[in-house]
């Protein structure tokens, strides 16, 4: 079959990376975590001491670093500068930090290049999970999927992943950091008019990975 682009949107912890992951693995597509090369961007502006409370600054940098993403599903890698970054793009720093780089639409434009390249030459397909793929990125993409899920269980899922993190505080920075997502003047994390939404609050991993392989099933 012909190369199959599915996009996956949605806020944090609605099961996104788990999802998308598996899905790509269980077709034999390549995979593609554009939170992680906002959060690599991040991670080295803040390396090289860069005022991020300056979108100018940020702007004048966004071409500089060289950021590499390997797009197998069982093993997705990031490289800054050929630096291995997976680990500290994770840290609560570059979480709290990160939609103030994301933000700027200099490096939405830099990134976004990046991911279009990358969708362009994975010959089997992809799915590319983000905020803006369904909207900006791939507007064309055969599927578009727009995960959600209540609060509660958006926080209860981060802090089970984060090893018994206070619950209330993760709820609240990730109440947070969607608003300034959702809210930011350049290509917002919204639903595509034509983006399947499905609420996972009540459903299990498994379930929602059936429900996008059946929904990718039914494009192809
Ligand atoms: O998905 P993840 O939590 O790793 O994303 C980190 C951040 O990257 C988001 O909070 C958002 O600011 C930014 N992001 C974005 N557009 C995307 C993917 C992520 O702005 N397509």
């Amino acid at each position: 079959p012909a190369a199959v682009i599915v996009a996956i949107d949605g806020p944090s912890g609605t099961g996104k990376s788990s999802t998308s992951k598996a899905v790509a693995a269980q077709l034999g597509l390549s995979y593609l975590d554009t939170g992680a090369q906002y959060r690599a961007i991040t991670w080295w502006m803040v390396h090289n001491g860069i005022d991020l409370t300056d979108p100018s600054a940020i702007a004048a940098v966004a071409g500089k670093p060289e950021i590499v993403s390997g797009t197998d599903p069982a093993a997705p890698t990031i490289t800054v500068d050929g630096t291995d970054v997976a680990g500290p793009i994770r840290t609560t720093d570059v979480t709290s930090k990160v939609s103030a780089v994301s933000a700027v639409p200099e490096v939405r434009t830099r990134i976004t290049e990046l991911q279009r390249a990358i969708a362009r030459s994975a010959e089997k397909g992809i799915v590319v999970e983000g905020r803006d793929i369904g909207t900006t990125v791939l507007p064309d993409a055969d599927l578009k999927i727009f995960l959600t899920a209540s609060p509660e269980a958006r926080a209860a899922r981060r802090s089970g992943e984060l090893k018994g993190a206070d619950v209330k505080a993760t709820q609240e920075a990730l109440i947070k950091r969607d608003a300034a997502d959702s809210s930011r003047k350049t290509s917002p994390l919204a639903k595509a008019d034509d983006a399947v939404e499905v609420d996972t609050t009540e459903l299990t991993l498994q379930q929602v990975i059936e429900c996008v392989v059946t929904l990718v099933g039914e494009k192809r």
